[in-house]
Order: structure tokens, then C-alpha cells, then sequence
């Protein structure tokens, strides 16, 4: 279910995802699920157990959300976020058969915007289902100058009314989340679970640089001011400061160039940036040194630069109760398991702001994410899910924290 022949590529608000609905209210159907999607597209299918829907403590006993994204990034795999959600589902299913009673009912949550591909910002959904959404978010642009603002008017919402909308559910216990891993280390320990310590704090941002265009064959080199030199310098300082600085990773990953023909010197140069470190100390030393060895370069080339920071996340630790709670239910499959610190971001650091979050990662192939090739072996599912189940199982004798955060 793609936007793209022969490539997964799945934005919020694409014929794509609700294509993925569509599929996910057959299997709730199925089960006799309450499913629905709200304004921001996160899908949600809830599961009150039956003796709990009998039972006079029905309102005291809370929620526990399990789940992931649903959206993509271009040529994506197909297991970074849908894995989540299907397994979340799948426990679902599983509690069901068993005739489990839980004193809490369940939401899988298929969020609808964790990568961030449309509007280069992540974590619109989780941000709208915790109650976090913001105002300025309406003016967002995708690549087709669409804004956030029509995009929802053109589905039916009005976007002034989208605020008073957004009611984070009350007594939330907890969210848990199953993820690929992304990353080598569980292949490496030859073990199929490891439990997310903490998620790295990351900024993204756009640099604008501006120079001069002119004629290519008749502009002498000294005279130009060519924005994609300065830009290509400026990448390359990334590149060095990423290398040289233990656990900091950068990332440009698009890049435009006006007027942007072959035999015209380029004007105004767009790239973005995406920069992480497990610390906040050291991303924000990072970006300030970037910022100088930048305006230096590019004041040397008399070409002006501007930052457009578009998002700016600090590390957010999983919390302490979930975090046990998901280490024993993987001990309980494999022995020994690993904390992990996740580069990757995740919607449960936006999920913290609402309740404590816990996240269970799964070995994947050679680390690959981000990539066609990306694959998690069915078995390794099974274990994921198995220790998800037990993790969930755990909650109902012993909840976290409900006075977070
Ligand atoms: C999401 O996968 C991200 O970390 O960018
Ligand atoms: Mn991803
Ligand atoms: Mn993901």
C-alpha cells in the first residue's frame, strides 16, 4: 500500500494509508473491535476486556496503548513501524482467545506521522493524540505547497476546529512499543530482544544559502557567488564534525538547487539537516560549532546563510517501571538482555509527555532500516511479540507509575 510503483513510500493523509485502514478495520471487525481514525489519521482500535466492561471499576482502571506508526519513509522498509502495530494487534487477538480479563482496556495505535516525510517534521500524530499538537503546525508546507491546514480541509476537517479537537485519553497507564531494532547490536549479541534505555535527542533543521547567479561560461571563478559550493563545503563540515565527535550523527538528505540548470551558477541552495547524540550537552555544542565553521566559510564566499530550525527534540530515558518490566518478559525468552539507547527517533518520546513509555526493539538484518532490504526474521517476531504479551501481562499485577509524569 504505497504512493509509489514498485517502492514503499506512505505519507500522513496519502490514499496509502487509508488503503492500510482499510485493512486494519477488517482485522478489528473481525475480532469485534472498536476501531477509528482520528483528525490527524492515527488510527486507534480499543479492546475493553468483557469482564471488565461488566465491571463497576470500569472508569478507574485506565488504558494501556500499544503500537507504532503507520507511515514511511521513501523506498521504505516494511517493518519500521507497521511491525509494531501488527503486533500490538496481534496480542490483542491473543489476550482474546484466551479469554484474558484485564483490569484496563487495551488501544493499539497506529500513528500516522512518526518519520516526519511530508512536512519534514516528525511526530505530527503522537504530537495530536497526547494533546501536544500546535497552531503553527496548520502553516507546515509539503513539497507540493500544500499546507497542513488544506490538507485536513480537503479530508472533510476544519482545521480552526483541530485544537479543541485534540483530547489526549485520560488515565493512560502506559505505552508500549515494539520496533525494529535499526541498528547491529542485537545481531552482534546474537540475541533477538533488547529493551530501549533511552531515545537521542535530535534537531532537523533547513540552511538556506544565497549567493549569485550568472552565466557559466562567462563568470570568472574569482567573481562567483555560488550558493551549492558553499553548500557542498558546508555538508562536508558536517560530515568531519560527525566523524570526529564520539556518538554525534548528521545527516543531509535533500537538497535543492535554484534556478538549478546546468549552465547557470546556482542562486539559492536548500538542504536539510538532521543532527543526534544520546545527550543534549553534546548536540547543542555540535550545532553551535556548525553554525560558526559555516557563516566563517560562507562569509569568505560573501554568500549569505540562514537556519530554519524545524524541530528540536531533547533525549527522552524510558521510564524506570517499564523499562524492568519489558527486560524481565525478554529474559523470559532469552536470558540476558541488553538496554539499548535508540538513535532512531520513536513516537513514544512524544508518548512520554502523556504517561511512562517503554519500548521493546527486535534484531533485524545486518542493522538495515530505512532501506528496501530491511527484514526481521519471522522467528525473531514471534519472540518480540511472545515477550510483548507477557510484558503486557505484567502490567495488569504490577502498573507503572500512575503519577507520571
Ligand atoms: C525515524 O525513523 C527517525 O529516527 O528519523
Ligand atoms: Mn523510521
Ligand atoms: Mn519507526
Amino acid at each position: 500500500m504505497s504512493e509509489e510503483p514498485g517502492k514503499l513510500t506512505r505519507r500522513i493523509f496519502s490514499p496509502a494509508m487509508d488503503s492500510v485502514h482499510e485493512r486494519f478495520q477488517q482485522w478489528a471487525n473481525a475480532a469485534g473491535l472498536h476501531f477509528s481514525v482520528d483528525a490527524l489519521q492515527n488510527m486507534k482500535i480499543r479492546w475493553r476486556p468483557p469482564e471488565r466492561a461488566l465491571s463497576a471499576a470500569r472508569e478507574t482502571g485506565g488504558l494501556l496503548v500499544i503500537g507504532s506508526h503507520l507511515d514511511t519513509v521513501r523506498n521504505a522498509g516494511r517493518y519500521d513501524g507497521p511491525l509494531g502495530v501488527v503486533a500490538a494487534l496481534a496480542c490483542v487477538e491473543q489476550l482474546q482467545a484466551w479469554g484474558t480479563s484485564l483490569p484496563f482496556d487495551l488501544e493499539v495505535v497506529g500513528f500516522s506521522d512518526e518519520e516526519g516525510l511530508r512536512f519534514q517534521t516528525a511526530y505530527l500524530g503522537s504530537s495530536f493524540y497526547a494533546g501536544l499538537f500546535r497552531s503553527e503546525w496548520l502553516a507546515l508546507r509539503d513539497d507540493s505547497g500544500q499546507t497542513l491546514a488544506e490538507l485536513l480541509e480537503s479530508r472533510g476537517t476544519n482545521p480552526r476546529q483541530l485544537l479543541s479537537r485534540q483530547t489526549a485519553p485520560a488515565g493512560v497507564l502506559g505505552y508500549l512499543e515494539l520496533h525494529l531494532e535499526q541498528g547491529p547490536q542485537l545481531e552482534e549479541l546474537g540475541i533477538p530482544l533488547g529493551v530501549v534505555s533511552a531515545i537521542a535527542a535530535q534537531t532537523r533543521a533547513r540552511l538556506r544559502f544565497v549567493g549569485k547567479s550568472g552565466h557559466a561560461g562567462t563568470t570568472p571563478m574569482s567573481l562567483r557567488q555560488d550558493a551549492l559550493c558553499a553548500a557542498a563545503e558546508a555538508i562536508l563540515e558536517i560530515e568531519s564534525l560527525a566523524r570526529a565527535s564520539d556518538g554525534l550523527r548528521a545527516t543531509v538528505g535533500q537538497i535543492r538547487a535554484e534556478p538549478g540548470a546546468g549552465n547557470v551558477i546556482p542562486e539559492v541552495v536548500e538542504f536539510s539537516l538532521d543532527i543526534r547524540h544520546e545527550q543534549d550537552h553534546c548536540l547543542t555544542e555540535a550545532l553551535e560549532k556548525l553554525k560558526d565553521a559555516i557563516e566563517r566559510d560562507c562569509r569568505l564566499r560573501r554568500i549569505t546563510v540562514h537556519w530554519e530550525i524545524l524541530q528540536q527534540g531533547k533525549s527522552v530515558p524510558m521510564s524506570p517501571p517499564l523499562r524492568r518490566t519489558l527486560q524481565q518478559a525478554a529474559e523470559g525468552q532469552q536470558g540476558p538482555t541488553p538496554m539499548i539507547p535508540s538513535g532512531a527517533g520513536h513516537d513514544a518520546a512524544i508518548m512520554a509527555r502523556l504517561c511512562p513509555v517503554g519500548m521493546l526493539f527486535v534484531r533485524c538484518r545486518e542493522g538495515l532500516s530505512h532501506h528496501p532490504d530491511e527484514w526481521v526474521s519471522p522467528q525473531d517476531i514471534e519472540v518480540g511479540v511472545t515477550a510483548l504479551l507477557d510484558a503486557i501481562l505484567a502490567v495488569r499485577s504490577s502498573p507503572p507509575d500512575k503519577t507520571h509524569p
